[in-house]
């Protein structure tokens, strides 16, 4: 199936009325996978990956061959990466990555004869002698990944040559409550037949970095200095340690068979695996169960002695897997509460899938990590789990219902606040300069040159000129202050971070007397087709409208908070950061008078974007049929996407994402323009129409925008972001991990979006603009001391529940009225009805 196909089966299942989808297997809490086709097998693994926000494993087949084709098995610590040289297109270049951690996941199983494992397997031996969906005539088969318990399920029928059915039940979970532990279940039956099973457990630790297919040419061995073993009380157990960052790894298993007991276990230690062997008597239609409880460790964990140690000393102590399962779905039950959403049909289905990912990758666990938000999740290899301004479409809708998480995200970068003000140093500037691509320690981790897969040639790449990264920091540290009230965080790291990325943007900023503003010249803004002017050897582009407007409210911003704060904070800020009086005017004037441009009525993306070419996108969508990735469609055929008016993603609209209309009028009117209904409107429609979709982002941004601009058009770009990965629209991109982003961001829009949603210092303000399709949802959030908030909405009313508690009552402001829920009321409104649209 291409993925052009599968985007047409799922347009076809959703339905905008959000009645029920007939034909979708994936309904309620449940996600399900019926037949087993290899092929689907590399997006299954990312979308069946379990987590606890400190590692996580890939849905991969326990029994499937090591580096078989069509199996990526994946497990990847947050924050663990480790960098590497590698030499390509005549150069050397270094990479760092999320590093892919021994395999815990193996378990093999094969039946025997009589006469042992070489007679009995005989003939059906072949490149993988055990038993497997690819090996054996498979039938029944169904996975299901059980949303609200966190686990997967696998069921299926597996007949070998000789005609010897297993039945296969297999659960597994990666436990959401201990996050050392992940464990799996599996439960064989023979069917018509009575002998012996061997089945191996394993831990495999010859893995490499070789999931994303344009990065193989690049060294992908990150682990080294392996040993391992099995201890006398049958556990096994593997270590090994990054080539670089010496991150010392840890994985061991205890592998139990629940009665009748089989014989064995015999081990066999490896260079880097570890295997134990037990052979079961399974009598036709007797169910016998074989448990694998796994622990994991790093040196980057907390209270351990050492990453073995943690490990063994996890397993004797672990309870039963049985009640690890029941601590596991506790914690998710825990998680639900605080993060309910509901929205019926296929449409939620999805939202919660997206929620489950979200919650997997960035967990209450996450909170006492040193890590930011991987752009893919810890679901894959792309982007080498680089951190990028990816955060903001994800740190609102934490701030609602986790805001400790999202503190904790934000420490990410005020531990990278050092290294950034000495690249800005490094760049002849002043201030903090955010690296566009994140890992470890904070310098910039953007490749140079990248592989375009379409010309087979490598090209430099300049997007570590999205300096916009930091206004992102800056505004998130401003949602997350206003949303929560944490002025420890607010005044404390918030506002350092804050005026230093003010800093470099008022350092930055040019004067032009011709134009009587200041300039922000040679960046790349959020659309990072864009790399420099037409034939020109400079790279970047100037004043990117988005760019420009959003440094603008940084600095005014920045000039707020340094007002609101406390004296003593003040002075001790001022001189910590030698911040003069003349500076701080010089942040005002800039503030007022960076250069938006224009043309023709809209808001130009760039100085001159205006006056590149038009595209023919007719002819392309012809040509090539999904044209998302000009760029590199472009490139192969001897052209450049810099010459025209094209764009991969939102950019100017990225405005109305992070804004709503009140505010960006605002905005502008600083900056000295008049940005009225009508105008924001074309703006919209001139974009829309020079957008390719590139990025997941994209389709997501322009629903929010068109919710409450066009609205006849805002369910083709939800239904976009909705099935994105699900349907992997930007083909064969979610294999290589989800696109966090975007899953988060279309839990806000339902959240925010529709809701219109504000956080203000002195009261919740609402601004429904609720959509025909997603007309009825009910989600509850987290505010100011208020747990559990629910908004309701159903038949155009609009229900706001606060819970009882001994807060105060909360200050509610909606269509220019203002109410005070007092706990354990709620306050019900009739909205309006929306003009149609013709
Ligand atoms: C997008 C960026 C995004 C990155 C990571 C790119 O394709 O253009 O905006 O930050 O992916 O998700």
């Amino acid at each position: 199936m291409n993925s052009l196909d599968d985007r047409d089966h799922w347009v076809g299942l959703l339905h905008p009325d959000g009645r029920e989808d007939h034909g979708s297997p994936h309904t309620g809490w449940c996600w399900v996978y019926k037949g087993y086709d290899p092929a689907e097998e590399p997006l299954r693994e990312a979308l069946c990956t379990l987590g606890n926000g400190r590692f996580a494993t890939r849905g991969a087949l326990p029994e499937a061959a090591p580096h078989a084709e069509h199996h990526y098995p994946g497990t990847y610590a947050a924050g663990l990466y480790n960098r590497l040289t590698s030499h390509v297109a005549g150069r050397d270049v270094e990479n760092e990555d999320m590093v892919n951690l021994p395999d815990w996941l193996p378990l093999r199983f094969r039946p025997l004869d009589e006469g042992g494992v070489d007679d009995a397997v005989g003939e059906d031996r072949g490149d993988w002698p055990w038993m497997s969906p690819d090996t054996c005539e498979v039938s029944d088969y169904r996975q299901t990944l059980d949303l609200r318990a966190g686990t997967l399920l696998r069921e299926m029928l597996l007949r070998d040559r000789r005609g010897r059915a297993v039945r296969v039940y297999q659960t597994r979970f990666v436990h959401m409550g201990d996050p050392q532990y992940a464990a799996l279940r599996t439960e064989f039956r023979a069917e018509g037949w009575s002998g012996t099973l061997e089945v191996e457990s394993a831990i495999e630790g010859d893995v490499t970095n070789s999931g994303v297919a344009r990065y193989r040419a690049l060294d992908g061995r990150h682990l080294t200095d392996h040993r391992a073993g099995h201890t006398d009380d049958g556990l096994l157990w593997l270590t090994c340690r990054t080539r670089h960052s010496d991150v010392h790894v840890a994985v061991a298993a205890r592998t139990t068979v629940i009665a009748p007991e089989g014989t064995g276990p015999d081990y066999r230690v490896g260079d880097r695996d570890v295997a134990q062997t037990v052979r079961l008597d399974l009598a036709d239609g007797v169910p016998v169960a074989v448990e694998k409880t796994v622990t994991l460790h790093t040196t980057h964990d907390p209270a351990i002695s050492d990453p073995l140690d943690a490990c063994l000393h996890g397993l004797r102590t672990a309870p039963v897997l049985d009640d690890l399962l029941v601590d596991h779905h506790t914690a998710w039950e825990r998680l639900w509460q605080r993060a309910e959403l509901h929205v019926p049909g296929l449409a939620g289905c999805i939202l919660r899938l997206h929620l489950f990912h979200v919650l997997q990758t960035l967990s209450p666990h996450t909170a006492s990590l040193d890590v930011g938000v991987p752009a893919r999740g810890l679901h894959g290899e792309a982007y080498r789990g680089h951190v990028f301004w990816d955060e903001i479409f994800v740190l609102p809708y934490l701030n609602l219902h986790f805001p400790e998480v999202s503190r904790s995200l934000l420490m990410y970068r005020y531990r990278r606040l050092g290294r950034a003000v000495e690249s800005a140093a490094e760049a002849g500037r002043r201030g903090a300069m955010f690296p566009w691509q994140s890992g470890s320690d904070g310098r910039e981790e953007t490749q140079t040159l990248h592989l375009n897969p379409r010309s087979g040639r490598w090209l430099p790449d300049f997007s570590r000129l999205q300096h916009h990264v930091g206004s992102a920091i800056a505004y998130n540290v401003w949602r997350y202050g206003r949303t929560t009230g944490d002025l420890s965080f607010l005044h404390g790291p918030g506002a350092e971070m804050v005026l230093q990325v003010a800093r470099f943007w008022g350092d930055l900023a040019q004067w032009d007397a011709d134009r009587s503003a200041y300039r922000l010249r040679g960046v790349v803004g959020p659309d990072e087709y864009h790399e420099a002017y037409p034939d020109s050897d400079r790279p970047g582009i100037d004043d990117n409208a988005y760019t420009n407007v959003t440094a603008a409210w940084v600095l005014s911003f920045a000039l707020e908070l340094h007002r609101e704060l406390p004296e003593p904070r003040r002075g001790e800020l001022a001189d910590q950061l030698a911040l003069s009086p003349e500076e701080l005017e010089r942040w005002e004037d800039v503030s007022r008078r960076l250069y938006v441009p224009w043309y023709r009525g809209v808001i130009d993306q760039f100085e001159g974007y205006g006056r590149l070419a038009e595209l023919d996108w007719e002819g392309y969508r012809e040509k090539y049929g999904d044209i998302r990735r000009l760029d590199r469609l472009l490139e192969a055929e001897g052209d450049s996407v810099n010459n025209y008016q094209a764009s991969k993603q939102a950019d100017v609209l990225m405005l109305g994402y992070l804004f709503p209309p009140d505010q960006l009028a605002a905005l502008f009117e600083r900056l000295g323009h008049h940005l009225d209904p009508g105008t924001w409107r074309r703006t919209v429609d001139h974009y829309l129409a020079r957008t390719s979709g590139g990025s997941t982002l994209s389709s997501l941004v322009h629903a929010w925008v068109t919710a409450r601009t066009h609205r006849a058009q805002a369910w083709r770009f939800s239904r976009e972001a909705l099935i994105g990965d699900v349907a992997d629209i930007q083909g064969g991109t979610t294999p290589e991990g989800i696109h966090l982003g975007a899953m988060a961001g279309t839990l806000d829009l339902v959240q925010r979006g529709l809701t219109g949603l504000e956080a203000t210092d002195q009261v919740l303000r609402l601004d429904p603009a609720p959509l025909p399709f997603l007309s009825h949802f009910d989600l509850s959030i987290t505010f100011r001391g208020h747990w559990g908030v629910r908004l309701s909405l159903e038949g155009g009313r609009l229900r706001v529940t606060v819970p009882d508690s001994a807060q105060r009552s909360l200050p509610l402001q909606i269509d220019g009225h203002r109410v005070h829920i007092t706990p354990g009321d709620t306050h019900t409104l009739q909205l309006p009805q929306p003009h149609e649209e013709t």
